[in-house]
């Protein structure tokens, strides 16, 4: 299980003109719950993924996973990562980019094996293995990485833009595909993305940041049923949540902060 407790966390970037990214974000992610970070370009989305991630410093405030520090879960291979571009090795199939991980701890013999076939399986990449990453479409690539990223079976998942650069189509079944892979194995996932109706379908609850210095406007919970299916995005309930959402962005809900 992993829950995730952001209590007045703050970063700013040092240098010769410090860059103030994030401000005073307190927020809690449940077990199991799947959580969208949503904020105009610069308002610090990728940086609280890599202050979970354990790749980065607050300035103050704390990070708690599980009730323990974020580096305590990454040396526990609490959680999995998939970045916005894919970063596999080119010259590497799509086995052997999977199985990285697995080398890397010296884990990679017959039960690696296994793992990896499972993996590609998981993501319907079964017949795919043995291709390298220019051998793939990018909704393909992208899945490469979902699969690694589920390698030691994370129980925390951190999606920063995962289909941020895929024509509307693939994404569309990407989001359908990535429930699909986690309603098969559960964990906590945050989830960032621009797209308000990617949030929403995908989402428990949606965390609207405001522009940079990131400071949370709004928590929007998701009133729609599980399991999703792409009907719902024509429920007057989904146009609600839309607006809802698109208010906070805007700063013209009740908890929006005054720049
Ligand atoms: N390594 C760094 N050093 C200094 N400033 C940085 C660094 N990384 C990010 N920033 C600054 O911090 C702010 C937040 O950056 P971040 O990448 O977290 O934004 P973001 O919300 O992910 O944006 P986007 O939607 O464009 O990906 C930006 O103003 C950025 O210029
Ligand atoms: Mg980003």
């Amino acid at each position: 299980m992993a829950t995730v407790e952001f209590r007045s966390v703050s970063l700013t970037y040092g240098g010769d003109e410090p860059v103030e990214a994030l401000r005073d974000i307190t927020f809690e992610v449940g077990d199991n719950e799947f959580v969208s970070i949503i904020g105009p370009s610069g308002s610090g989305k990728s940086t609280l993924l890599r202050l979970i991630a354990d790749l980065l410093p607050s300035t103050s405030g704390r990070i708690l996973i599980n009730g323990a520090s974020c580096s305590r879960a990454r040396q526990g291979r609490e959680i999995g990562f998939v970045f916005q571009e894919p970063a596999l090795l080119p010259w590497r199939s799509s086995e052997k980019n999977v199985r990285l991980p697995l080398e890397i701890m010296k884990r990679s013999g017959e039960g690696g094996r296994q793992k990896v076939a499972e993996l590609l399986r998981l993501v319907g990449l079964e017949d795919f293995g043995s291709k390298r990453p220019d051998q793939l479409s990018g909704g393909m690539r992208q899945r490469v990485s979902i699969a690694r990223a589920l390698t030691y079976d994370p129980d925390l998942l951190l999606m920063d833009e995962p289909f941020g650069a895929l024509d509307q189509i693939t994404r569309d079944e990407m989001n359908n595909e990535l429930l699909r892979i986690w309603g098969e194995r559960r964990s906590t996932v945050i989830f960032v993305t621009h797209s308000i109706s990617e949030a929403i379908y995908l989402s428990d609850r949606v965390v609207v940041l405001s522009p940079r210095p990131g400071r949370i406007v709004d928590t929007v919970l998701v009133p729609l049923e599980r399991p999703r299916d792409p009907s719902m995005k024509h429920m007057q309930l989904f146009y609600e949540t839309e607006l809802h959402v698109l208010q906070a962005l805007e700063g013209r809900t009740a908890g929006g902060v005054a720049s």
